[in-house]
């Protein structure tokens, strides 16, 4: 029988810990179940286009602690505007000779491969982003990561804003939930979290920096998350350059607008830091490396008995499938007895 041909892709923003995926899957879909493996470049672009390579064991050799995707991404949505973007995949599927695909994304990702699923191609999927808000896994890779690096960030920004008394305001990561801010915030002792999940106006953000003030500490260390709104204004500076292929505006400016208005407002000198890209680049920590592995171990697997149209996921200490529907049907938002444990330390 001839060997079964599987593509690997990767879509969305990158993550440190792609890689171990892409290893984990071609290591033991090799090795266990003599499958041949096609490496799918720049996400759904690839399939799109039929762009590929080979992926063997020596093409998958040295990559474990490599930040970012050997595969290359893409943010290209192959439903946006293109009613055969399904059929292009689908036709493209024979050209590329592939039985099946392991899709390596987030919400987007997920989103196409269940819409895939529905059109018949046999897809597995595999979670990832840092901002670990995908529903029904306990965590994402990179998410670890990520608040390592953010953790650091804030410890070294720390010193600064003591020597100097002022209000470092530090804009995370974090489109629609406050993860990394909220994580990091614990880790690195944040006096403010600011996340979208959470309403907070301009002068409740004021009347927490003045009571930190009152009661003698000169310096203080805010993390917001790049999609948090201040409750009360809605004209705040986006970025320029308009929305991908899944209609999400660039996110950025929301740090400036606190600090400038801190400043304004209670007179205490305030600089901002955006953290942005550096959160997702660079090695994966151990957490990620080996939830990485575990992830693509497991979605070769699925590949195997046939259970399509899942992904798989964390629960506990088990690698579990998921219904891609059902992972995708909402997002996963920071928790309030999190929030609670963060806010202990306010002010
Ligand atoms: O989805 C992960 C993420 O890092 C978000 O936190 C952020 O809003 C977005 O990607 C940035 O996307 P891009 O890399 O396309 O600028």
């Amino acid at each position: 029988m001839a060997k079964k041909t599987i593509g690997i892709l990767t879509g969305g923003g990158d993550c440190p810990g792609l890689n171990a995926v892409i290893r984990a899957s071609v290591r033991k879909g090799i090795a266990a179940y003599g499958y041949r493996f096609r490496g799918v470049l720049e996400g759904w672009k690839g399939m799109m286009e039929c762009l590929w390579e080979p992926l063997g064991v020596e093409e998958v050799s040295g990559i474990l602690p490599k930040g970012g995707t050997i595969l290359g991404t893409s943010r290209t949505n192959p439903f946006k505007n293109n009613e055969d973007g399904g059929d292009i995949v689908v036709e493209n599927m024979k050209r590329m000779k592939l039985d099946a695909l392991i899709a390596i994304g987030g919400d987007d990702t997920l989103t196409v491969a269940h819409k895939l699923t529905q059109l018949g191609v046999p897809v597995v999927g595999v979670p990832k982003t840092i901002d670990n808000d995908i529903s029904h896994t306990d965590y994402t890779f990179g998410f670890d990561t990520a608040i390592n690096i953010v953790t650091e960030a804030i410890d070294r920004i720390h010193t600064t804003a003591e020597s100097h008394n002022r209000v470092m305001v530090i804009e995370v990561m974090g489109r629609h939930s406050g993860w990394i801010a909220t994580y990091a915030g614990i880790a690195g002792g944040a006096d403010l979290v600011l996340i979208p999940e959470q309403a907070y106006s301009v002068d409740d953000i004021i009347e927490t920096i003045e009571k930190r003030h009152e009661r003698g500490k000169d310096f203080s260390i805010v993390i917001v998350a790049e999609g948090f709104k201040p409750e009360g204004v809605d004209d705040y500076v986006i970025s320029s350059g308009g929305k991908d292929d899944f209609g999400h505006v660039k996110l950025g400016g929301v740090g400036q607008l606190i600090a400038e208005q801190i400043e304004t407002r209670t007179g205490f000198e305030s600089r901002v830091t955006v953290l942005g890209h550096l959160q997702r680049g660079g090695t994966p920590t151990a957490f990620d490396r080996v939830l990485g592995t575990r992830f693509g171990a497991a979605a070769i697997d699925l590949v195997h008995t046939g259970e399509y149209g899942k992904m798989v996921s964390l629960q506990g200490k088990k690698i579990v499938p998921v219904d891609l529907e059902i992972a995708i049907s909402e997002l996963k938002m920071v928790d309030q007895e999190l929030y609670d444990l963060a806010r202990i330390f306010f002010g």
